[in-house]
């Protein structure tokens, strides 16, 4: 099977663990991401009959709604920028509510290729590496375009998502900010982290989880399957290489 790469990196995005959870994936007729991020594993597996990707994220969500409908557009407004501060800059300072969306799709994929660790934070420059230049690239929208054709995208906080799709045919896979560790911008605590505990214990679907290994997590989710991994990540730029992260795959099936 043809495996897609994502359009964008994102902290915590699962690139590395993605064939070991494609692997699990039940038997389901609807398949339903609540933290999409970048999407590793959506844009890994085979397509499922009804499909659904969400994140809270505004500007996330509307690039992967702009790429579905506007990829060609996007790919246009791209194919003659470069790599640089004052243009980097720029982007940054825009106010995103005076932005057509399509611009604003340009701008986050702008910001995320080009920045440090893929944070959109700060201008990412480098004297061993070259700048990331996959965006300026006409075409490499087209196969995610694709991808995206048959799936519907959604905008909201994970709660809605679970009430709204829940089925006893409906798989989740559900990969939250981790517990503990820096954040995307939006709140999720102990509190958020919980209130998801609850609602995947009374749903009709299955569901399959990643999260740290931490004796919190552990305890959260002790009634339900686990499977113990140990992975790579480089989870923040001021992280000289790579270290060893235990992690916890969860599931109720
Ligand atoms: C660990 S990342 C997901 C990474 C993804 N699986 C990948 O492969 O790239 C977690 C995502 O959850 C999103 N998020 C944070 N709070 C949320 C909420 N309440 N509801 C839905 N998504 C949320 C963040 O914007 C972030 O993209």
């Amino acid at each position: 099977m043809f495996m897609l790469k994502p359009p964008i990196t994102r902290l915590g995005g699962k690139s590395r663990l993605r064939n070991e959870i494609i692997e699990m994936i039940p038997e389901h007729t609807c398949y339903c991401e609540l933290f999409f991020g970048a999407g590793w594993v959506y844009f890994g597996k085979e397509p499922s009959k009804v499909e659904v990707i969400n994140d809270i994220d505004k500007e996330l969500i509307n690039l992967f709604r702009m790429i579905k409908y506007h990829a060609p557009e996007i790919e246009r407004m791209l194919e003659y920028e470069f790599s640089g501060r004052d243009i980097f800059e720029e982007y940054k300072n825009y106010t995103v509510e005076c932005m057509t969306e399509i611009h604003r799709a340009v701008r986050f994929l702008y910001l995320i290729s080009q920045s440090f660790a893929g944070k959109g934070g700060n201008y990412g420059y480098g004297t061993n590496t070259r700048p990331s230049p996959h965006i300026f690239y006409k075409g490499v929208l087209g196969d995610i375009k694709e991808r995206l054709r048959n799936t519907y995208v959604e905008n909201l906080s994970f709660e809605k998502i679970l009430d709204k799709y829940d089925r006893d045919y409906t798989f989740f896979f559900c990969d939250p900010p981790y517990f503990e560790t820096a954040g995307y911008g939006f709140e999720f605590e102990e509190k958020e982290h919980l209130l998801l505990r609850d609602k995947l214990k009374n749903i009709k679907g299955k569901f399959l989880l990643t999260i740290n290994d931490h004796e919190k997590t552990r305890e959260w989710y002790k009634e339900f399957n686990f499977k113990n991994i140990e992975v790579g990540y480089s989870v923040s730029n001021k992280n000289s290489g790579r270290r060893k992260y235990k992690e916890l795959i969860v599931t109720n099936y």
